[in-house]
């Protein structure tokens, strides 16, 4: 489903990934694990086209059920977003506007992709408040992102990137923000749906814990460089890089960090 081969990655000609090569099958779930400033987020932004004007790609492909990403325009990048490749962002109270209900933000979402009415939308934003096992969907979608709490605004966040069943789901440390009895949650909860909607995703997380119970590949990478690559019980079994050693000997549990 995705190929990144080969690619450099930098900001004002400094290089801050460097040649970048993964592969994600569908069902599957890559986690990107690294130290703060290691590149993850860069990774999801380059996938998304969203680097903004200082960032580029300076070589290799990004390759998106064939489509090369990296030579889209603006405009075709609009026609994916959502719909094949969604977000999940960290802090999905922050990535809320707060002075609009929930369920209006599900409205404008799903009318900006598909030509629906105010309430099939209201009722497809509904399905997928039940999808992350939300209690009382109706009541959230009349609330403001103020009245939910961490773990409620994390569910909502999954369920406007689920909304228009997109094949791949780029998830950037989506349970850092949470206190850790909601943090194992989500992680149950992005467990659940993996199973039982195939998810198909990238998890960017610098808990190794919360990567490994969740992932079947593992991507460590160390100041932009990759150093340990492979099917997840085999990386921890055997990391090749001492960087990746020290993470597993330090391995937080379900709930620290
Ligand atoms: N817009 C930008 N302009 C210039 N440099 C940037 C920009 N965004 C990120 N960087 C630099 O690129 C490198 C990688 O940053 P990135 O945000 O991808 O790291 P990260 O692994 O996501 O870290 P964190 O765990 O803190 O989120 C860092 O050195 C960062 O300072
Ligand atoms: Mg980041």
């Amino acid at each position: 489903m995705l190929d990144v081969k080969d690619i450099t990655i930098s900001y004002q000609k400094r290089p801050v990934v460097q040649s970048l090569n993964f592969h994600l099958d569908q069902g599957q779930v890559l986690g990107l694990v690294g130290e703060s400033g290691s590149g993850k987020s860069t990774i999801i932004k380059a996938i998304l086209g969203i680097l903004g004007r200082s960032g580029q790609v300076d070589k290799g492909q990004i390759l998106y059920q064939g489509t090369n990403l990296t030579t889209l325009s603006e405009r075709d990048y609009r026609k994916i977003y959502g719909k094949e490749i969604a977000m999940v962002f960290q802090d999905a109270k922050a990535s809320l506007n707060p002075i609009r209900t929930i369920g209006s933000q599900f409205i404008e979402y799903l009318k900006s992709h598909e030509k629906i009415s105010d309430q099939e939308a209201r009722s497809q934003g509904i399905q997928a408040l039940k999808m992350v096992e939300l209690k009382d969907p109706e009541e959230i979608m009349d609330q403001y992102p103020s009245s939910l709490s961490g773990g409620m605004a994390q569910r909502v966040g999954i369920a406007l990137a689920l909304a228009l069943k997109p094949k791949l789901i780029l998830a950037d440390e989506p349970t850092s923000a949470l206190d850790v009895t909601n943090q194992a949650q989500i992680v149950f909860e992005l467990e659940r749906l993996k199973k039982k909607e195939k998810l198909t995703m990238i998890l960017v997380t610098h808990n190794l814990a919360v990567a490994s119970y969740l992932s079947d590949q593992l991507l460590v990478l160390e100041k932009g460089k990759v150093v340990d690559y492979g099917p997840c019980q085999e990386v921890l079994k055997n990391p090749k890089s001492s960087y990746t050693k020290g993470l597993i000997q330090n391995i937080p549990s379900l709930g620290e960090g």
